[in-house]
């Protein structure tokens, strides 16, 4: 059966990525934050997963805002990185795990999360920073195939938070449903606080970001308790991003080990954290399809 052995949160600002990309990693203002990366990189790189389910957000670059899904899973076979408007990221295709994806669209909908479905996406930074994040130097391909699970944070209603850690249990169900041996990593991308336009640009909330850090592992559903305006008055309006942590959070066990974390402040005008935690795993199934111990 397919397990998770981890789950990493992590920004997804684009500039972390064109820092990589230009080489400019080294630089005084990049290093802090790319010194912060270094354990966690290391963990993963020992800890390779076969495939990685990306929860993130297009924003409005490979997906028109004509049609806006709340929740989408992609299930192609390849994902081409999008054109941003500066050319594509010199960063490989992203392959994709379509029986994986057909499985999690499945079992979701049969637990009653009314997913959209892309067989064709191109996948824009909200996705490939995250894989930069966990590995800089992919050469010709990244080390896992990937499905996308996309959330609208962009356009009013988002899900609620809560909505989205309990998308996240039914995920972790749906991934260690699969009867592949497989090891899967889940992605839980956007955030910390910023606001990238109007008359709060540039706000940083610190306290809420090391909370937000803290309770991710200790308290997600403190979390979920609050809503899409409380995101976005403590966080900003691109902050309410951090929803999609509870996504990946839902899907790992609550038997977690904090691996490493980071927080820097800025990368252009955002609040930077990234939380890595090791899943060991939940009880076996029993052959009713119950966790041994929770009935
Ligand atoms: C920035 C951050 C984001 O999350 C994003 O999607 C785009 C831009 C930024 O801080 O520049
Ligand atoms: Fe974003």
């Amino acid at each position: 059966m397919a397990e998770v052995i981890w789950g990493l949160a992590t920004s997804h600002v684009p500039s972390i990525g064109a820092a990589m990309d230009h080489r400019k990693t080294a630089d005084p203002y990049w290093k802090p934050l790319f010194d912060g990366y270094a354990p966690a990189r290391e963990w993963m790189a020992a800890h390779r997963p076969d495939v990685a389910v990306v929860v993130y957000n297009d924003h409005a670059n490979a997906v028109g805002l004509d049609l806006v899904p709340t929740f989408a899973i992609g299930t192609a076979d390849s994902y081409d990185v999008a054109d941003e408007g500066w050319g594509r990221r010199p960063v490989p295709q992203v392959i994709g795990a379509p029986e994986l994806s057909e499985h999690l669209v499945r079992e979701l909908v049969d637990a009653s999360f009314d997913i959209a479905t892309f067989h064709k996406l191109d996948v824009d930074h909200g996705l490939t920073v995250p894989l930069s994040v966990y590995c800089p130097d992919p050469g010709d391909a990244w080390p896992c195939t990937v499905v996308p699970l996309l959330v609208n944070v962009i356009q009013y209603p988002q899900p609620t938070a809560a909505r989205c850690l309990a998308l996240g249990r039914a995920l972790g169900r749906a991934i260690r449903s699969f009867p592949q041996d497989l090891k899967v990593a889940v992605f839980g991308t956007g955030g910390m606080s910023h606001q990238l336009a109007g008359a709060r640009a540039g706000l940083i909330n610190t306290p809420f970001d090391r909370m937000f850090l803290e309770a991710i592992e200790t308290d997600p559903d403190r979390l979920a308790a609050l809503s899409r305006e409380d995101y976005i008055r403590a966080a900003g309006t691109e902050g309410i991003e951090l929803i999609m942590w509870l996504i990946m959070r839902g899907a790992l066990s609550d038997r977690i080990t904090r691996i490493h974390d980071t927080y820097h402040v800025p990368a252009s005008n955002t609040a930077v954290g990234a939380a890595l935690f090791q899943d060991h795993g939940h009880p076996p199934m029993t052959e009713e399809g119950t966790e041994e111990g929770m009935v």
